[in-house]
């Protein structure tokens, strides 16, 4: 079997499109959704990540601001900054990109903006609101990971889903949108002992780990749809994922490419969050 090969990008190019048509019309009615990020420091990763998402809302038509610190500057500094964006009619959505300079916690980051405006989902308020079934801004990775299975047809119903990975970002938020779907879901780990065992049982297999070529075709399923969240780099500067794409592709029955499969749909849910936070925020002053 060679597997279909889901492509991000282009998902995101139709669903970007559809987002510009939304942001025309809202601007006829006054509301101009606003996007801002904030980075501290220059780490090279984190400003090719805000390069994408900067191009997006851009393209998208969001109002857009970049906040671009110097990595000196102080926690306090940093509240503040987010507390003036709280308070910003202009923006719906603050992004504080991470990771952040040791000497700034980044709990007290996450939880000062508002859950409102909280267009990455990290805020308590929106992760409990996911856990326990009420509507709620989600993490981008994982909200653009049901998109793409639901964009394909793939069910989820009823289907063993395994997870790899159990980070705040990704992991455990993919862990309950899988469980919302009605998937019978595994989240495996670092620890896990027996994970090949695990992941050949996966009907959906997502790897979100950050091991580069971790999962082989030989721990797949047959036919099983395999969504690969990895973005390591490689000495050589090749960006490569956590599953090894040739071995994968001969096994699995959907599979995505790194680069062009999650990448793209995370940043594109980055736009839809900002649209849906503009909406929601607009309808509750009304
Ligand atoms: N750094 C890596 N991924 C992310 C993300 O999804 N959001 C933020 N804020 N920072 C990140």
């Amino acid at each position: 079997m060679t597997a279909k090969i889901i492509s991000g990008k282009e998902i995101s190019r139709q669903k970007r499109s559809e987002l510009a048509l939304e942001v025309k019309a809202l601007k006829e009615e006054g509301i101009h959704p606003g996007l801002a990020i904030i980075l501290v420091g220059d780490s090279p990763a984190s400003l090719s990540y805000i390069k994408g998402k900067q191009k997006a809302a851009e393209e998208i038509g969001l109002h857009f601001k970049l906040e671009h610190f110097s990595e000196t500057i102080s926690e306090e500094f940093l509240l503040n900054t987010i507390d003036q964006y709280n308070r910003n009619n202009h923006f719906h959505g603050i992004l504080v990109q991470l990771p952040l300079p040791s000497h700034i916690n980044e709990t007290a980051v996450i939880d000062r903006i508002i859950p409102e405006k909280d267009v990455d989902g990290f805020h308590p308020i929106n992760v409990g609101k996911l856990v326990t079934g009420q509507d709620s801004l989600v993490s981008c990775t994982p909200a653009g990971i049901i998109e793409m299975l639901k964009i394909e047809g793939i069910q989820m119903a009823g289907k063993h889903a395994v997870v790899v990975g159990r980070s705040n970002i990704v992991g455990k938020p993919v862990a309950q949108l899988l469980l919302k779907e009605n998937a019978t879901v595994t989240c495996c780990h670092s620890k896990t002992s027996n994970l090949s065992e695990i992941t050949k049982q996966a009907d959906i297999l997502i790897v979100a780990i950050g091991r580069a070529n971790l999962i082989k075709g030989s721990d797949i399923k047959e036919g099983a749809a395999v969504i690969d969240v990895g973005m390591n780099r490689l000495e050589s500067g090749k960006l490569t994922g956590d599953v090894m794409f040739e071995e994968a592709k001969e096994i699995a029955g959907y599979l995505t490419p790194v680069p062009g499969g999650v990448g793209p749909m995370t940043i594109t849910m980055l736009a839809d969050n900002t649209v849906k936070a503009a909406k929601s925020i607009v309808k509750a002053k009304a």
